[in-house]
């Protein structure tokens, strides 16, 4: 028996030298000390020997299986070792090599100018607030001093939905939604940038555009504030040399009303062809919130006062980056997106 283990342990192991892949040895394991394996099945039979020779004969058995194992396993690493070589010489990365372009997305001129007035506002201190863009006639007209049959109604051609339900004309609904929301009826500082809607059927407008309102309630406010929110809000978005001047005019919701001209960007105020030769370009309604708002959205007129300003986005922002065709915001071309990336650093 000694010697069929000898014998076994001889084969075997020249076996496993020449073994020139990992599958090899692996079948060479199992040959030999698998389940039924050659050396297992000496093991097997050791039952019919004597006492004394099973001990002996185990302890042989075991030392060459230990021996086996070792070997195995040297050779396995051995394998492995060759195998991470070839892997790593195959699969070698130049760095050096030019990259595929990563083609990035880039800021919607508009969305640009709403996070910059809304950078803006916060810092002052106002909240920026959403409004439904399906909106209620009573919270669109009713409840900014504009009752059923009101003829003021007709300044905004709007698209209703069903008899008290219409895509908003402006976000000044959201002025009534606010003063309506604050519970305690404390102080007011907002604006909502938005989209707004209104049935327009000339080539110059676009049934769709986007507003920004602003909103202040508080104690003892008056027409300079106004004013002067107005010309930081201008000079920050169109430059520091811009002039503001009002003009009166009538907003059913603001008492006085204004109409608010900036200094054309373009000439200076010298007048040219954007301005049409006047030097002002029409760009914010804006005045004193009226009593009868207030009163009309729980606030008491004799106690706190307020002021009020909407702007349309699209043309100040088309003024902003000098955009001569409104119908670029609406197109998406990538090409015309592109040209905004550098400009805001
Ligand atoms: N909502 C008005 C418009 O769309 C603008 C405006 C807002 C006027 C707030 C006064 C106060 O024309």
């Amino acid at each position: 028996m000694e010697e069929q283990i000898k014998n076994i342990e001889e084969i075997s192991i020249k076996e496993i030298l020449n073994a020139s892949n990992e599958k090899e040895l692996n079948d060479i394991k199992v040959k030999y000390l698998g389940k039924k394996g050659e050396l297992t099945a000496v093991l097997r039979g050791m039952k019919d020997l004597s006492k004394e020779q099973r001990p002996i004969i185990g302890g042989i058995v075991n030392k060459v299986r230990d021996n086996l194992e070792n070997l195995i396993s040297k050779k396995g690493k051995e394998f492995a070792e060759l195998e991470l070589k070839r892997k790593l010489e195959e699969e070698k990365i130049d760095v050096t090599l030019p990259s595929n372009k990563f083609i990035r997305g880039s800021k919607h001129p508009l969305n640009r100018v709403i996070e910059e007035i809304e950078d803006l506002f916060v810092s002052m201190g106002y909240d920026v607030i959403d409004g439904p863009e399906l909106e209620t006639d009573e919270f669109c007209f009713e409840r900014l001093n504009l009752p059923k049959g009101h003829p003021a109604r007709d300044m905004q051609d709007s698209f209703y939905i069903t008899s008290e339900e219409l895509l908003r004309t402006q976000t000044s609904a959201v002025q009534a939604r606010v003063m309506v929301a604050n519970q305690d009826k404390g102080p007011i500082r907002m604006i909502c940038p938005g989209k707004t809607y209104r049935k327009e059927d000339d080539a110059t407008h676009s049934h769709q555009f986007n507003q920004v309102e602003g909103l202040v309630i508080d104690k003892d406010i008056t027409l300079a504030h106004l004013k002067g929110t107005l010309e930081v809000f201008m000079k920050k978005m169109l430059g520091e040399k811009t002039k503001l001047r009002f003009r009166p005019s009538y907003f059913p919701f603001t008492e006085p009303s204004y109409e608010v001209d900036v200094s054309c960007f373009k000439c200076g105020g010298s007048g040219c062809n954007l301005c049409k030769q006047t030097g002002w370009i029409e760009l914010l309604g804006a005045g004193m919130v009226h009593p009868n708002v207030l009163k009309m959205n729980g606030y008491n007129p004799e106690e706190y006062g307020g002021f009020a300003f909407g702007t349309g986005l699209d043309r100040l922002a088309m003024f902003k980056y000098g955009i001569t065709d409104m119908r670029y915001l609406y197109r998406n071309d990538v090409r015309f997106l592109k040209q905004f990336d550098q400009m805001d650093i």
